[in-house]
């Protein structure tokens, strides 16, 4: 896997004593960037398998000159684990994955259970993924996997107050969508 480095590196923002927020596919890079502006005290690290959406983000990570956010070109499911530490990640933010509709190609959705699975042991105890989507079945399918863990548990998306949102979620509110927002924290 081709690593397309910005500023930082991935060793740097996890050996750091800062809180580590990761973002598993950003796409344009709109929520992760800002994230990264408003909380300087917190480092972020995003993973997206799109070159060109990469290419992007990391131009904009150096024209805003963010020294506390890092992204790479890899599949979230394999960096993380391989990549993470133990008990390293504050929060995991995944939004509006894609949804895969064909029953054949339902693998591939992130937040399937093994992909949870894989994420697990780099997440702290207390951390929590935030979800969000405007696909019902998807939120349902979401929410019936996590239920099969018993380290982790529902609770309320809370994290809304500070505005920020993706670029589809932007899109999504201007077309009148509905959203679902979903969080579960690892409790052991
Ligand atoms: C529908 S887009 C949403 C983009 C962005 N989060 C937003 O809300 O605007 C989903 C993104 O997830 C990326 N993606 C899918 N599977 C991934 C994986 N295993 N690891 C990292 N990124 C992934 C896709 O390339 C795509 O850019």
């Amino acid at each position: 896997m081709i690593a397309i480095e910005a500023t930082n590196t991935l060793d740097v923002l996890i050996n750091d004593k800062k809180p580590l927020d990761i973002e598993i596919g950003f796409g344009k890079g709109q929520f992760i960037l800002q994230k990264a502006q408003l909380y300087k005290d917190i480092n972020f690290i995003g993973f997206e398998v799109k070159d060109g959406l990469v290419n992007y983000v990391v131009k904009a990570i150096e024209n805003l000159r963010l020294s506390n956010i890092y992204v790479e070109k890899s599949f979230a499911d394999v960096s993380i684990p391989a990549k993470i530490p133990n008990e390293r990640i504050r929060n995991i933010y995944v939004n509006f994955p894609d949804p895969w509709w064909k029953r054949k190609h339902k693998k591939r959705r992130i937040l399937h259970k093994e992909f949870i699975q894989s994420f697990y042991n780099s997440l702290e105890i207390g951390g929590i993924i935030y979800v969000r989507t405007d696909v019902k079945e998807y939120s349902e399918f979401v929410q019936k996997n996590f239920l099969e863990f018993d380290s982790f548990q529902p609770i309320e998306h809370d994290i809304l107050s500070d505005n920020i949102m993706s670029n589809r979620e932007v899109r999504c509110i201007s077309e009148g969508l509905d959203i679902y927002y979903l969080a579960f924290k690892k409790i052991k």
